[in-house]
């Protein structure tokens, strides 16, 4: 029982937070939480609806008029606050993810500190938020630019990140004096409600921060977009939802933020230094089971080193541990859903039907429905699915092009432009293909590119906006000229 594995077992919710409120569905409905791992039931969720979200953007615009009036210090004094109950409770806060959501315990505990950066981050921001005299036309008048916060926001978060994808939504929102009504994914609530407890804990006030859970995506995501209180909509998950909420945004010309799908390239050159693009290759797809929107999808390799690289990137990959993400020995989780699992493997029976060769996995595995093995893929060609479609599960394709200016036409040949990576020790080459990479993210010999200080987000269909660093707190203010006359 995860309950029992807690040091402080209040931080396990099952209810929605609305105005400082824990609240149950009125018709008492409730929902599951099941680990991926063991199919166990670990918690009874409240099924809240569109009803409750109304009544939580209803709260979120009261408290909004408050909230508002904080001076920036006292808004940055909670936010730190917040942070470091987050760190106290890191063990708690991974365990409840590993638990929901699959992902191995040391990838959990990293990802509850990666979380909460994002929360100390714009604690320090918001004492940040400058305005602007300008130049006068006239000698009589001065001309100046304030910062204000747009207003009350709407979150929708995935199930991938549960933690850290809320935080660096919902820190900035507040550092900016914004209040926020966040819907968590149904997979996985309970991190959002343990965070939710935490924010009250360290004095955020009531209706601030309001975390609606349910299974009917569809009628609060409705709910959200719809309502003219809300003035800003931040999505993270695809494509298709996210082009989706932006129609329903544009009726009310909501501010929005998007950070959509990707297809990620890892581009490797034949003078790139090999063991460090296996190794950056392996962590930037295999990492939370290949199941982050900036995993590599695509590996490209020059047809020099082709056979080298597959060679030794194919090794590393039999190092994995499939299993349970409790469990201390394990090194990949299994995948969120059966449906995921069955999204792999069409992938990979399309791309062997068309000749490409397995080197490694390729099946699912015998720990349960939701296990797919590790799995390296080479011969391929580009009227593949993998070479198109967003994997997210545990599969290298391994490309092969033969020039730089081939290379870097199939890493663009995508709508997706969300991260790219290569490797190279040409510093020429750094430059013109870091230019050329249609992408809002390129790492050069590198591929943990993520941190609170960088500006995450993508360009073409992978989205708009940035989170984290100073642009991210950008996209949760106006701007507001003040004109000053007869001076
Ligand atoms: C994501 O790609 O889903 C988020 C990953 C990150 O923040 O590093």
């Amino acid at each position: 029982m995860l309950e029992q594995k807690l040091k402080d077992p209040s931080l396990l919710r099952s209810a929605g937070f609305i105005d400082g409120q824990w609240i149950q569905a009125p018709n008492g409905n409730t929902f599951e939480v099941l680990n991926p791992s063991t199919g166990e039931v670990i918690a009874k969720v409240a099924d809240l609806g569109a009803q409750e979200t109304k009544q939580a953007i209803a709260a979120a615009e009261v408290a909004y008029d408050h909230w508002k009036t904080i001076p920036a210090k006292q808004r940055s004094s909670i936010l730190r606050r917040w942070y470091e109950l987050v760190l106290e409770n890191q063990e708690d806060l991974a365990l409840i993810m590993t638990s929901e959501q699959g992902k191995v315990m040391s990838e959990s505990r990293g990802e509850v500190i990666y979380g909460a950066s994002y929360i100390e981050w714009f604690a320090e921001e918001a004492k940040r938020i400058y305005g602007d005299v300008l130049p006068s036309t006239s000698a009589d008048r001065r001309s100046i630019v304030i910062k204000q916060p747009v207003g009350v926001v709407g979150a929708i978060t995935p199930w991938n990140f549960p933690n850290a994808m809320i935080t660096r939504k919902v820190a900035p929102a507040l550092a900016a004096g914004c209040s926020i009504v966040l819907k968590p994914a149904a997979e996985t609530p309970l991190s959002a409600l343990a965070l939710a407890e935490l924010a009250s804990r360290a004095g955020i006030p009531a209706g601030v921060f309001n975390v609606v859970v349910g299974k009917d995506s569809k009628s609060i995501g409705a709910e959200l977009t719809s309502n003219p209180i809300v003035k800003k909509i931040t999505f993270t998950g695809s494509t298709a939802v996210g082009k989706l909420l932006m129609e329903q945004s544009a009726k009310t010309i909501k501010k929005t933020s998007m950070e959509l799908g990707g297809n990620a390239p890892v581009l490797v050159f034949e003078d790139a230094d090999l063991d460090k693009a296996v190794t950056g290759a392996l962590g930037a797809k295999f990492r939370n089971a290949g199941q982050t929107c900036i995993c590599a999808n695509r590996i490209l390799v020059q047809d020099t080193i082709y056979d080298e690289f597959i060679k030794r990137f194919t090794n590393r990959v039999g190092e994995f541990v499939l299993g349970d993400g409790m469990a201390d020995q394990t090194t990949m989780g299994p995948l969120i859903t059966k449906k995921a699992v069955e999204n792999v493997i069409a992938l990979v029976n399309d791309a062997v039907e068309q000749g490409a060769k397995v080197c490694i996995g390729g099946k699912t595995d015998a720990q349960g429905d939701h296990f797919y093995q590790p799995t390296v893929i080479r011969d391929l060609t580009t009227s593949m699915r993998l070479a198109k479609e967003e994997v997210f599960g545990p599969v290298a394709p391994v490309f092969k092009f033969s020039t730089e200016k081939e290379a870097v036409a199939m890493a663009n040949d995508t709508e997706f432009g969300l991260a790219a990576y290569m490797y190279t020790k040409d510093h020429s080459r750094i430059w013109r293909v870091g230019e050329a990479l249609e992408y809002g993210m390129v790492g050069i010999n590198e591929t943990a590119i993520s941190s609170e200080m960088i500006p995450f987000g993508g360009v073409k269909e992978s989205g708009q906006g940035r989170e984290g660093s100073k642009y991210g707190l950008e996209d949760y203010l106006e701007i507001k000229y003040l004109c000053l006359g007869d001076i």
